[in-house]
């Protein structure tokens, strides 16, 4: 499941203009997705001259990328903190409070993106123009245990979702995570309180995580044909 429309040249923008904002000595969370990527070369680049950085990945992909890019890597049990991630979303919506919430895991990598992105003191999300929504609408991913497949399908549809187990791209057989794990993608329709609905999906039992990210996001970094419109 996942948001295809954008254009690159958005994504482009949006991850090489966040990638700016790490400074030298920082511990940087990697998110996931063809926009983090445009994030994680541009470090890398960035690193080739002599910025002196340490990665977190949030998946295998991210992993990859930042060692192909010459990232140093590092992990939360090695640091004391990060000081800065940079992830895609799926979705972002703008709260009242001038918050943000989104919807992540269309690359089903949302449970480890969760843990570092929370972590981050500063959380900057890049995303081109078609991310912006108001309410979220998109199915929310749900990593689940592959043993509580129908027993939180079940809790989802009484919850009034419709869920749909990832199937993979490219072989019979489900989406497997990193962490070796299935995902329901859970379509609610319009997500009209985002914050109880990521407390009933997170409290099921067998539910790794959920890809609600509730008021997590500290800016949103909105590239374009023209520019960046940096929100938050
Ligand atoms: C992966 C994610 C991605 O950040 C999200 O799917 C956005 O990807 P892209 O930048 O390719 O549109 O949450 O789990």
């Amino acid at each position: 499941m996942k948001n295809t429309e954008g254009s690159s040249e958005a994504k482009r923008r949006a991850g090489e203009h966040a990638a700016d904002l790490v400074d030298d000595g920082d511990v940087v969370g990697l998110g996931t997705g063809s926009t983090a990527a445009h994030a994680i070369r541009a470090l890398g680049r960035a690193v080739d001259s002599g910025l002196d950085v340490r990665g977190i990945p949030t998946s295998f992909q991210s992993r990859q990328l930042a060692l192909d890019a010459g990232i140093p890597l590092t992990s939360l049990d090695a640091v004391d903190g990060v000081d800065i991630a940079i992830d895609g979303a799926d979705q972002v919506a703008e709260r009242n409070d001038g918050g943000f919430d989104l919807v992540k895991g269309g690359g089903a990598a949302h449970a480890r993106e969760k843990i570092v992105d929370a972590a981050a003191e500063r959380f900057v999300v890049v995303a081109d123009p078609s991310k912006l929504v108001d309410p979220l609408d998109y199915p929310v991913p749900v990593e689940v245990l592959p043993d509580a497949r129908p027993t939180v399908a079940g809790t989802v549809r009484a919850l009034g979702g419709e869920p749909t187990l990832r199937a993979a791209a490219h072989k019979d057989g489900p989406v497997v995570t990193d962490n070796g794990n299935v995902v329901l993608d859970c379509d609610f329709g319009p997500i009209e309180d985002p914050a109880t609905l990521a407390s009933e999906l997170a409290a099921l039992p067998g539910v790794v995580e959920q890809g609600l990210f509730v008021g997590l996001a500290d800016a949103v970094h909105v590239g374009s044909a023209d520019g960046v419109e940096v929100r938050g």
